[in-house]
């Protein structure tokens, strides 16, 4: 019996970096995944690449900041699998600047990004998992059911030039453990990864000229190469961490491995921060 067998999990932002990764590695485990990005074209190649392995997958593009979109989300995978175990709240962004620069359009969307879409989710999620669970309770055997947030070194340290996005990454910490508290006597855990240098565009050479479109503007993504070997110097293990082991630490907590873990913020971060 594979890990995720007979699960459903959703996963937010999974179009390509670490939500992808994740969702080739929940689907490889038996899960049904569907697959949230803003780029429906970016959905459907995860989604192909999944069914194309033998798993099991459904696209479900959508902004997550929309108004109504979270049910949207969350009724779709009830829809399609008729049950949702696993909730990642993995999209996100950055829109980075020093704060005597910063403006409060560029707070604000890296705010609704990073903290209010995924209470949203998890708030969506609650409507159908509360009254389900309190069916279970007197059974003495809840289905399973968690969330995974991810939060960021950023958040958890601090980092310049990240004001809106360090201060968004720690509240996701704070709505971790205030979900773990009040879903807990449901058997719903809810737990965070805090990720450090992944291999993403978000991380990779600002030359490459990867940009996102935010607010009618073209933001650039990356870290200039030059700085690339002083960040590595400061990570224990000396190098950026994949996608894959970056999912790997999602996969963990939303596992029967972390059955007795919740409200807990794992750091995969190659050492970084520590
Ligand atoms: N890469 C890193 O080093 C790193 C470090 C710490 C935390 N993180 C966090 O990990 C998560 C994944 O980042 P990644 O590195 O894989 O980035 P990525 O850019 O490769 O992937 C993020 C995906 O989220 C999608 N997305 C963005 N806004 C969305 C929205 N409003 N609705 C739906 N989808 C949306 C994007 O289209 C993209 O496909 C983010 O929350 C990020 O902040 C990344």
């Amino acid at each position: 019996m594979r890990m995720f067998d007979n699960q459903t999990v959703l996963i937010t932002g999974a179009g390509r970096g670490i939500g992808a990764a994740a969702a080739q590695q929940f689907a490889a485990h038996g899960a049904n995944v569907v697959v949230n990005d803003l780029e429906a074209a970016q959905c459907n190649a995860v989604v192909d690449s999944i069914v194309a392995s033998g798993g099991t997958a459904h696209a479900a593009s959508g902004d997550i900041t929309q108004d109504g979109m979270a049910e949207v989300l969350v009724a779709r995978a009830y829809d399609l699998y008729g049950e949702l175990n696993v909730l990642v709240n993995n999209a996100g962004f950055l829109w980075d600047g020093m704060l005597h620069k910063m403006t409060d359009e560029q707070w604000q969307r890296i705010q609704e990004v990073h903290t209010l879409a995924p209470f949203r989710m998890i708030r969506a999620a609650a409507q159908y998992w509360r009254p389900a669970a309190k069916a279970e309770m007197n059974t003495g055997r809840f289905a399973r059911r968690c969330i995974i947030n991810v939060s960021s070194t950023s958040g958890l340290h601090g980092n310049i030039g990240q004001a809106n996005y360090a201060t968004a990454k720690m509240g996701i910490v704070g709505l971790t453990k205030t979900v773990a508290k009040e879903l807990g006597l449901f058997s719903i855990r809810c737990n965070a990864v805090a990720f450090g240098m992944i291999d993403t565009r978000l991380t990779r050479p600002t030359e490459d000229g990867e940009t996102f479109a935010i607010s009618g503007q073209e933001v650039k993504l990356g870290v200039p190469s030059k700085l690339r070997p002083a960040i590595e110097a400061q990570i224990p293990l000396h190098r950026y961490g994949t996608p894959d082991e970056a999912a790997g630490g999602i996969l963990f907590l939303a596992s029967p491995l972390a059955d007795y873990v919740t409200g807990h913020t794992l750091e995969v971060t190659g050492g970084l921060g520590i």
